[in-house]
């Protein structure tokens, strides 16, 4: 059993996995950033601290687990803010030296990357052409096992969440406004508005072009939008997520015709995105091959992908470096943590 704690960016998130069941999940958002229209970093971690030893509690006793029963800790060692992963790694180290049971540093992209097989790991699933979208990642990998891959696309400037957020931050509309934009797109006319696409082929996005260009068009149309307001706030926010979900998708087409994945996944907090999901399905259904989509709760931060991704490298006798000596990672490209795991000793006996 993996007692797990997710507390990489804004959401404090604790889970207990037992083999591929889920036992328990506490997740606890932190409202007190909407006013400020974005993550502040020092409340996040004050939050953090506050909520993840409490959540703990409850988890154990809600579940009627005994400590003894916990085998392992697992904790997310980054990417994200420094601030709220030293809180985590804390609360971890603590739990781990205490119980005397191993300490698992999991990278929270391959959390995302595995986000939906927490309980079940359905056979024939790889090579998997996974696309990882949220409010901090945008990256596109091919995935020849759980734990081998390679990089296929990466943005080189905002994340495909971030774009949403600013762009739906320009139109007035509350943080986070990604979900916002989604529900109001379904009424509008996604081809109101023609929006640049940028021009980098198949192995780079970027999300900086379309932002300006909202920006610059919204300065000189303002007025003019309020006198519309409705009918084009909804124009405006499905051409946006028309455009953000089309420029996510051409690699992801590309790529699949190109090699010929048995599956396709799709993770992240974009995930939850209503069009970039049918759009999935749709691409899958035409090749042929299995698409893997968390459940919308499991598209956020959670710890339960965090459980999962420490139950792969236990099976797959695998850890990434000296558990104790540990450092929260606010940078760890995922294809650099897949490169430096080694070879796991953490004496446990038998299987979970
Ligand atoms: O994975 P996540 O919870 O946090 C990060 O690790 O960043 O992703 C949060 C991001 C935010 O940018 C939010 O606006 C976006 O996911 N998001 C959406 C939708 N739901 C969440 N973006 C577009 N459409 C949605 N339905
Ligand atoms: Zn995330």
């Amino acid at each position: 059993m993996i007692l797990a704690i997710e507390s990489s960016c804004d959401d404090s998130s604790v889970a207990l996995l037992k083999g591929h069941r889920l036992i328990g999940l506490k997740q606890s958002g932190q409202e007190e950033h909407q006013r400020f229209g974005g993550v502040v970093p020092e409340l996040a971690s004050r939050a953090h601290q506050e909520w993840l030893s409490l959540m703990i509690k409850d988890l154990i006793h809600d579940t009627s687990t005994s400590w003894s029963d916990v085998q392992a800790i697992a904790y997310t060692q980054g990417p994200g803010l420094m601030g709220s992963l030293m809180v985590g790694s804390a609360v971890a180290k603590g739990l781990a030296l205490t119980l005397d049971i191993p300490l698992i540093g999991v990278n929270h992209l391959h959390g995302h990357l595995v986000s939906h097989f927490v309980e079940h790991e359905p056979e024939g699933i790889f090579p998997m052409l996974s696309l990882t979208v949220s409010g901090g990642h945008t990256h596109l990998v091919w995935m020849e096992s759980w734990l081998e891959g390679s990089m296929l696309c990466e943005t080189l400037d905002d994340a495909a969440g971030e774009a949403f957020d600013k762009c739906a931050k320009m139109l007035g509309l509350p943080y986070p406004g990604g979900p916002v934009l989604d529900r109001l797109a379904r009424e509008g006319n996604p081809g109101a508005y023609a929006w640049p696409l940028p021009q980098l082929g198949n192995e780079a996005y970027s999300f900086s072009g379309l932002k300006t260009s909202v920006l610059y068009y919204l300065a000189k149309q303002k007025p003019d939008l309020e006198d519309r307001q409705d009918s084009a706030l909804r124009d405006l926010c499905a051409s946006i997520q028309s455009t953000v979900v089309e420029v996510l998708m051409r690699p992801v087409v590309h790529h699949a015709g190109l090699r010929k994945p048995r599956s396709l996944g799709l993770a992240g907090g974009v995930a939850a995105n209503s069009l970039l999901r049918s759009r999935f399905l749709a691409l899958g259904e035409h090749l042929g091959c299995q698409v893997h989509i968390p459940p919308m709760s499991w598209c956020t931060d959670n710890a339960a992908m965090i459980a999962a991704s420490a139950r792969i490298l236990l099976e797959h006798g695998k850890i990434s470096g000296e558990a104790m000596g540990q450092k929260p990672l606010p940078r760890w490209p995922l294809m650099e943590y897949l490169g430096e795991l080694s070879v796991l000793n953490l004496g446990l006996q038998g299987g979970s």
